[in-house]
Protein backbone atom coordinates (compact mmCIF):
# COMPACT_ATOMS: atom_id res chain seq x y z
CA UNK A 1 0.00 0.00 0.00
CA UNK A 2 1.14 3.31 -1.22
CA UNK A 3 2.12 6.21 2.28
CA UNK A 4 -0.60 8.52 1.22
CA UNK A 5 -3.22 4.96 0.58
CA UNK A 6 -2.38 3.71 4.00
CA UNK A 7 -2.86 7.24 5.31
CA UNK A 8 -6.55 7.65 4.12
CA UNK A 9 -6.64 4.04 5.12
CA UNK A 10 -6.72 4.77 8.81
CA UNK A 11 -8.55 8.01 8.39
CA UNK A 12 -11.46 8.18 11.82
CA UNK A 13 -14.14 10.81 12.23
CA UNK A 14 -16.90 10.72 14.26
CA UNK A 15 -20.12 12.84 13.27
CA UNK A 16 -21.32 14.35 16.67
CA UNK A 17 -22.78 17.85 15.34
CA UNK A 18 -26.56 17.15 14.92
CA UNK A 19 -29.38 14.66 14.90
CA UNK A 20 -32.15 13.97 12.31
CA UNK A 21 -35.13 12.85 12.82
CA UNK A 22 -38.79 11.79 10.69
CA UNK A 23 -40.40 13.72 13.18
CA UNK A 24 -39.06 16.97 12.92
CA UNK A 25 -38.22 17.26 9.33
CA UNK A 26 -40.58 19.58 6.77
CA UNK A 27 -43.68 17.46 5.16
CA UNK A 28 -42.45 18.84 1.76
CA UNK A 29 -38.47 17.92 0.28
CA UNK A 30 -37.89 21.68 -0.60
CA UNK A 31 -38.19 23.37 2.61
CA UNK A 32 -36.29 20.30 4.16
CA UNK A 33 -33.31 21.78 1.35
CA UNK A 34 -34.09 25.42 1.98
CA UNK A 35 -33.97 25.09 5.50
CA UNK A 36 -30.00 23.08 5.19
CA UNK A 37 -29.00 25.33 2.63
CA UNK A 38 -29.71 28.60 4.38
CA UNK A 39 -27.32 26.57 7.08
CA UNK A 40 -24.64 25.75 4.78
CA UNK A 41 -24.95 29.43 3.68
CA UNK A 42 -24.79 30.61 6.78
CA UNK A 43 -21.82 28.60 8.33
CA UNK A 44 -20.11 30.06 5.10
CA UNK A 45 -18.99 26.43 3.82
CA UNK A 46 -16.72 27.07 1.23
CA UNK A 47 -18.49 26.27 -1.98
CA UNK A 48 -21.76 25.30 -0.15
CA UNK A 49 -23.93 25.63 -3.23
CA UNK A 50 -21.94 22.80 -5.33
CA UNK A 51 -22.55 20.01 -6.43
CA UNK A 52 -22.16 16.73 -8.14
CA UNK A 53 -24.01 16.40 -10.60
CA UNK A 54 -24.39 12.76 -12.12
CA UNK A 55 -25.37 11.81 -15.59
CA UNK A 56 -25.34 8.69 -17.77
CA UNK A 57 -24.22 8.32 -21.28
CA UNK A 58 -26.11 6.70 -24.44
CA UNK A 59 -23.92 3.53 -23.77
CA UNK A 60 -25.05 3.92 -20.39
CA UNK A 61 -21.74 4.70 -18.51
CA UNK A 62 -22.42 7.24 -15.56
CA UNK A 63 -19.95 10.21 -15.57
CA UNK A 64 -19.87 12.89 -12.43
CA UNK A 65 -18.30 16.57 -12.07
CA UNK A 66 -19.08 19.00 -9.99
CA UNK A 67 -21.27 22.37 -11.29
CA UNK A 68 -22.82 25.62 -9.05
CA UNK A 69 -26.25 25.30 -8.29
CA UNK A 70 -27.60 28.76 -9.15
CA UNK A 71 -31.22 28.72 -8.16
CA UNK A 72 -33.63 26.47 -6.56
CA UNK A 73 -37.35 27.15 -6.46
CA UNK A 74 -39.52 24.21 -4.92
CA UNK A 75 -38.62 20.93 -6.89
CA UNK A 76 -36.88 23.00 -9.39
CA UNK A 77 -32.80 23.12 -9.41
CA UNK A 78 -30.81 25.31 -12.35
CA UNK A 79 -27.39 25.16 -13.04
CA UNK A 80 -25.41 26.83 -15.83
CA UNK A 81 -22.90 25.22 -18.68
CA UNK A 82 -22.30 24.22 -22.34
CA UNK A 83 -24.84 22.27 -24.17
CA UNK A 84 -22.40 20.63 -26.08
CA UNK A 85 -20.42 19.37 -22.93
CA UNK A 86 -19.97 15.93 -21.91
CA UNK A 87 -23.00 16.20 -19.72
CA UNK A 88 -24.59 18.16 -22.52
CA UNK A 89 -24.62 14.85 -24.79
CA UNK A 90 -25.35 12.81 -21.64
CA UNK A 91 -28.20 14.90 -21.02
CA UNK A 92 -29.41 14.64 -24.50
CA UNK A 93 -29.74 10.80 -24.20
CA UNK A 94 -31.03 10.52 -21.20
CA UNK A 95 -32.54 12.73 -18.92
CA UNK A 96 -32.30 11.00 -15.94
CA UNK A 97 -29.60 12.58 -13.36
CA UNK A 98 -28.76 12.55 -9.89
CA UNK A 99 -27.34 15.32 -7.08
CA UNK A 100 -24.93 15.00 -4.45
CA UNK A 101 -24.07 17.73 -1.88
CA UNK A 102 -21.39 17.57 0.53
CA UNK A 103 -21.74 20.20 3.54
CA UNK A 104 -18.72 18.20 6.10
CA UNK A 105 -18.56 21.53 8.49
CA UNK A 106 -22.25 20.25 9.31
CA UNK A 107 -21.81 16.78 8.80
CA UNK A 108 -24.15 16.67 6.20
CA UNK A 109 -25.14 15.09 2.57
CA UNK A 110 -28.29 15.21 0.70
CA UNK A 111 -28.82 13.30 -2.55
CA UNK A 112 -31.66 14.42 -5.03
CA UNK A 113 -32.57 12.26 -8.50
CA UNK A 114 -34.82 13.73 -11.09
CA UNK A 115 -35.08 14.45 -14.68
CA UNK A 116 -33.40 17.80 -16.33
CA UNK A 117 -34.51 19.59 -19.39
CA UNK A 118 -33.06 23.20 -20.69
CA UNK A 119 -34.23 26.16 -19.01
CA UNK A 120 -36.08 28.65 -20.84
CA UNK A 121 -34.07 30.47 -23.32
CA UNK A 122 -35.23 33.88 -21.44
CA UNK A 123 -33.82 32.67 -17.54
CA UNK A 124 -30.21 31.75 -19.29
CA UNK A 125 -30.36 34.74 -21.43
CA UNK A 126 -30.61 36.74 -17.71
CA UNK A 127 -28.22 34.73 -15.88
CA UNK A 128 -25.89 35.39 -19.18
CA UNK A 129 -25.92 39.09 -19.05
CA UNK A 130 -25.35 39.45 -15.30
CA UNK A 131 -22.08 37.58 -15.53
CA UNK A 132 -19.02 39.47 -16.00
CA UNK A 133 -17.52 40.49 -19.30
CA UNK A 134 -14.14 37.92 -18.95
CA UNK A 135 -16.73 35.17 -17.74
CA UNK A 136 -18.76 35.58 -21.15
CA UNK A 137 -15.76 35.39 -23.40
CA UNK A 138 -14.97 31.99 -21.75
CA UNK A 139 -18.11 30.74 -22.68
CA UNK A 140 -17.79 31.53 -26.37
CA UNK A 141 -14.50 30.76 -26.58
CA UNK A 142 -14.59 26.91 -24.74
CA UNK A 143 -15.51 24.15 -26.64
CA UNK A 144 -16.12 22.61 -23.00
CA UNK A 145 -15.29 18.81 -23.01
CA UNK A 146 -13.07 18.81 -26.62
CA UNK A 147 -9.58 17.76 -26.74
CA UNK A 148 -7.57 21.26 -26.90
CA UNK A 149 -3.88 20.57 -28.55
CA UNK A 150 -2.92 23.01 -25.90
CA UNK A 151 -3.53 25.85 -23.30
CA UNK A 152 -2.40 28.09 -26.67
CA UNK A 153 -5.09 27.35 -28.38
CA UNK A 154 -7.70 28.20 -25.94
CA UNK A 155 -5.97 31.54 -25.06
CA UNK A 156 -6.03 32.08 -28.53
CA UNK A 157 -10.02 31.50 -29.00
CA UNK A 158 -10.18 34.60 -26.09
CA UNK A 159 -8.07 36.59 -27.85
CA UNK A 160 -10.26 36.12 -31.24
CA UNK A 161 -13.35 36.73 -29.51
CA UNK A 162 -12.11 39.39 -27.34
CA UNK A 163 -11.68 41.30 -30.64
CA UNK A 164 -14.29 40.11 -31.88
CA UNK A 165 -16.98 41.25 -28.94
CA UNK A 166 -16.08 45.07 -28.33
CA UNK A 167 -20.35 46.22 -27.26
CA UNK A 168 -22.45 43.61 -25.83
CA UNK A 169 -21.75 39.85 -25.55
CA UNK A 170 -24.35 37.65 -26.57
CA UNK A 171 -25.01 34.32 -24.87
CA UNK A 172 -23.85 31.70 -27.31
CA UNK A 173 -26.69 29.35 -28.12
CA UNK A 174 -25.05 26.32 -26.76
CA UNK A 175 -24.52 27.69 -23.48
CA UNK A 176 -27.41 27.84 -20.71
CA UNK A 177 -29.22 26.86 -17.75
CA UNK A 178 -30.67 23.48 -17.24
CA UNK A 179 -33.72 22.50 -14.57
CA UNK A 180 -33.28 19.36 -12.58
CA UNK A 181 -36.82 18.34 -11.58
CA UNK A 182 -36.33 16.74 -8.19
CA UNK A 183 -38.66 13.29 -7.38
CA UNK A 184 -36.26 12.23 -4.84
CA UNK A 185 -34.34 13.58 -1.94
CA UNK A 186 -32.33 12.17 0.94
CA UNK A 187 -31.18 14.20 3.85
CA UNK A 188 -28.20 12.20 5.76
CA UNK A 189 -26.84 13.48 9.15
CA UNK A 190 -23.41 11.93 10.31
CA UNK A 191 -23.91 10.30 13.50
CA UNK A 192 -21.94 8.34 16.33
CA UNK A 193 -20.11 5.23 15.41
CA UNK A 194 -21.56 5.14 11.24
CA UNK A 195 -24.94 4.74 13.05
CA UNK A 196 -25.97 8.18 10.55
CA UNK A 197 -29.42 9.67 9.96
CA UNK A 198 -31.38 9.14 6.35
CA UNK A 199 -34.28 10.44 6.26
CA UNK A 200 -35.68 9.99 2.39
CA UNK A 201 -38.24 11.69 0.54
CA UNK A 202 -40.09 9.64 -2.13
CA UNK A 203 -42.73 11.61 -4.66
CA UNK A 204 -45.30 9.24 -4.73
CA UNK A 205 -48.56 10.32 -7.79
CA UNK A 206 -47.55 14.08 -5.62
CA UNK A 207 -47.37 13.06 -2.40
CA UNK A 208 -44.09 12.78 -0.25
CA UNK A 209 -43.55 9.45 1.40
CA UNK A 210 -40.87 10.33 4.03
CA UNK A 211 -38.65 7.24 5.16
CA UNK A 212 -36.14 6.77 7.39
CA UNK A 213 -33.08 4.64 5.83
CA UNK A 214 -30.90 2.33 7.51
CA UNK A 215 -27.37 3.72 7.60
C1 LIG B 1 -16.37 24.20 -7.66
C2 LIG B 1 -16.65 23.93 -9.13
C3 LIG B 1 -17.74 24.52 -9.74
C4 LIG B 1 -18.02 24.28 -11.09
N1 LIG B 1 -19.14 24.83 -11.64
C5 LIG B 1 -19.43 24.57 -12.94
C6 LIG B 1 -20.66 25.06 -13.51
O1 LIG B 1 -21.50 25.69 -12.84
N2 LIG B 1 -20.89 24.78 -14.83
C7 LIG B 1 -19.99 24.05 -15.59
O2 LIG B 1 -20.26 23.85 -16.76
N3 LIG B 1 -18.87 23.55 -15.06
C8 LIG B 1 -18.56 23.79 -13.75
N4 LIG B 1 -17.42 23.26 -13.20
C9 LIG B 1 -16.52 22.43 -14.07
C10 LIG B 1 -17.10 21.01 -14.17
O3 LIG B 1 -16.78 20.28 -12.99
C11 LIG B 1 -16.59 20.24 -15.40
O4 LIG B 1 -15.19 20.23 -15.43
C12 LIG B 1 -17.10 20.83 -16.72
O5 LIG B 1 -18.44 21.27 -16.62
C13 LIG B 1 -17.00 19.80 -17.84
O6 LIG B 1 -17.73 18.64 -17.51
P1 LIG B 1 -18.19 17.55 -18.60
O7 LIG B 1 -17.00 17.33 -19.49
O8 LIG B 1 -18.56 16.35 -17.83
O9 LIG B 1 -19.36 18.15 -19.36
C14 LIG B 1 -17.14 23.47 -11.84
C15 LIG B 1 -16.05 22.84 -11.21
C16 LIG B 1 -15.81 23.08 -9.87
C17 LIG B 1 -14.66 22.36 -9.21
Amino acid sequence: MGEVSQHIYQLREDFMKGVLSEHDVFPVPSLQFEKWMKEAVDARIPEAQAFHLGTVSAEHKPSSRIVYLREFDDDQFYFYTNYQSRKGHDIEANSHVSMCFFWPELERQVRLEGTVQKAEALKSDTYFSVRPAESKIGAWSSPQSQVLKDREALESLVKENTAKFTGDIPRPEFWGGYVITASYYEFWQGRKSRLHDRISYKNHNGQWLIERLAP
